[in-house]
């Protein structure tokens, strides 16, 4: 496999992290939902793609109604994951994989069955009255201010017993901590250092800059369009797009707290975090102030590449924004996650593409400077599920049904043997199908492909791996016309030349006098097209030079 590349604190620069939902990815109790265990069993399928680390979405104790992302209890594993006993053996199997391991540490709200929160909601002036942001009715008894929730509503709901409101930006059940109760920052750095104790690589940061909250309660304004931007808002079903989140999060007062989380994990070796950045046309700046300095993130990600748009003019845009605004900081790269629609099913015209997408996607994430996520599934070509109203699970799918179907389609089972019971993955029915043309795309199936998606996948990374330009070296765009990339990384010695033709026709692409081109280069699944200087394309096609 792979040679060792990077300075063991600096590992997460240039990284590729494979994104693990447990609940979909391998069960083995027969209960139909994943587990540890399975995490463990199938270390070895992460491991052979060659991938850096892993990120696993939540496995903590959890009521479970927003899939784990509503924490009751952020120092044990929740019975229907397994045992701390099974993570550990799931983090040393792991390490000796060489696969760091993130977790997802998602402090900015916890579930309302949160001791926490059990304990603040039940009086105005017991110990931990002020950990969460409740605040009186207007003298009209409606919500303090405008803030809406994500998921649908105001972001407020009222308490009876404090006969006070209290805000949640996503579920009802998922209350706001409050972060300018230095209390609050304390008991959740203690949760922190626990798994840092444990021996985890790192952290991903769920909506980190929604930490903080306006200290006066002051109303949104309404959304200002901003042709500029290249960050995505919720999708238009949901009236939450309608405002500028000027007060609800990114709060300045956060930049301090995220200095605290660094100086902690600067008490361990090698430990780094991703931040979840959802801040709409203001995201790239929060991933500068972030990510800059070295005293607080090690990178981010934003929601740019995670729309519908998989052209040369898009993702050139979010990539010089990005340069423009973070002069010194990192990103981390994504084209899917359990959030939004497969990339697979955002990008093709017709099902014949598939393949094709699957794999021009991931050769042009594998040349983009920064670190990349890859999210359970995509390795397979895997499309969207699409599922019947009965089949849904995910609460925001529910409440904007059918406007929008939420995030199921996307957190479906991994398929695993083709010829086993729900594709492999359980042996119980599990929490959502498997879909029939899933099971066809199983991993079993593939590996015995040479040309699958696959292996492709495994190839490609093999070549960033091997190019030491493609993990930090500069980025650089050449002039082109509108539907080609063309862009070259360039480290030490080596200089490549990169040109994506993102369109469905032939195209060509003519160097300027002044780049000396080298041999071109042999990219797994595209071959080399250089004619007389003038580099030909086929549609989604792509080639590499040297200079
Ligand atoms: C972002 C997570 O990625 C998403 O799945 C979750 O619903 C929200 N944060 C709330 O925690």
């Amino acid at each position: 496999m792979a040679k060792p590349r990077k300075k063991a604190d600096d590992w997460w620069r240039g990284a590729v992290i494979y994104q693990v939902y447990p609940r979909s990815f391998q069960d083995t109790t027969g209960d139909g939902m994943g587990d540890l265990r399975g995490i463990t069993k199938r270390l070895g399928h992460i491991a052979s793609l060659g991938v850096d680390a892993i990120w696993l979405s939540p496995f903590f104790k959890s009521p479970m109604a927003d899939m784990g992302y509503d924490v009751s209890d952020y120092c044990d594993v929740d019975p229907m994951f397994g045992t701390l006993a099974d993570f550990d053996a799931m983090l040393a199997e792991a390490h000796r994989l060489g696969l760091k391991v993130i977790i997802d540490q998602v402090i900015s709200h916890t579930s309302d069955q949160h001791p926490w929160f059990v304990e603040s909601r039940s009086s105005r002036n017991n110990p931990k009255a002020d950990w969460y942001v409740w605040a009186d009715p207007k003298p009209d008894g409606t919500a303090p201010n405008n803030w809406l929730s994500i998921f649908g509503g105001p972001g407020w709901e009222w308490d009876g017993v404090r006969k006070q409101y209290y805000m949640h930006n996503f579920l009802i059940s998922q209350p706001d901590l409050n972060f300018h109760n230095p209390d609050v920052q304390e008991a959740l750095l203690k949760t922190v250092r626990f798994w840092l104790d444990r021996g985890v690589d790192g952290f991903r940061l769920d909506t980190v800059n929604f930490y903080f909250h306006d200290r006066k309660l002051r109303d949104n304004p309404p959304h200002e369009p901003d042709p500029e931007a290249v960050g995505l808002d919720a999708p238009d079903v949901n009236p939450y797009g309608m405002q500028t989140h000027r007060y609800d999060k990114t709060q300045p007062e956060n930049v301090a707290f995220l200095k605290r989380f660094r100086a902690l994990l600067d008490e361990y070796e090698g430990r780094a975090t991703v931040g979840e950045v959802g801040d709409g046309a203001r995201s790239l700046k929060t991933v500068a102030d972030y990510t800059s300095g070295g005293d607080k993130l090690h990178m981010c990600y934003t929601f740019d590449l995670l729309g519908p748009d998989f052209t040369a003019d898009h993702v050139r845009k979010c990539v010089q924004s990005f340069q423009r605004a973070v002069t010194d900081g990192w990103v981390c790269w994504a084209f899917s996650n359990h959030d939004v629609n497969r990339h697979v099913s955002r990008f093709i015209r017709a099902p014949e593409e598939r393949e094709r997408i699957a794999k021009l996607a991931i050769t042009l994430l594998s040349t983009l400077r920064g670190s990349i996520c890859l999210y359970q599934g995509e390795e397979l070509g895997l499309t969207e599920a699409d599922l019947a109203f009965e089949d849904l699970r995910d609460p925001y799918g529910i409440r904007f049904w059918p406007a929008f179907k939420g995030r199921d389609g996307c957190r479906t089972p991994m398929p695993w043997q083709h010829g086993e019971a729900h594709a492999g993955f359980s042996t119980g029915k599990p929490w959502l199908p498997v879909p029939q043309d899933h099971a066809r795309l199983a991993v079993d199936v593939q590996e015995k492909i040479a040309g699958s998606v696959f292996n492709h996948y495994r190839a490609t990374l093999a070549f960033r791996r091997e190019h030491e330009t493609l993990h930090d070296g500069d980025m650089s765009f050449l002039h082109s016309n509108h539907d080609i990339l063309a862009f070259t990384r360039e480290k030490g010695g080596e200089k490549l030349l990169f040109v994506f033709n993102l369109t469905h026709e032939k195209a060509e692409f003519v160097p300027a006098k002044s780049l000396k081109l080298g041999a071109p280069l042999s990219v797994p699944g595209f071959g080399a097209k250089l004619k007389d200087g003038t580099i030909e394309l086929d549609g989604l096609d792509m080639a590499c030079v040297r200079l």
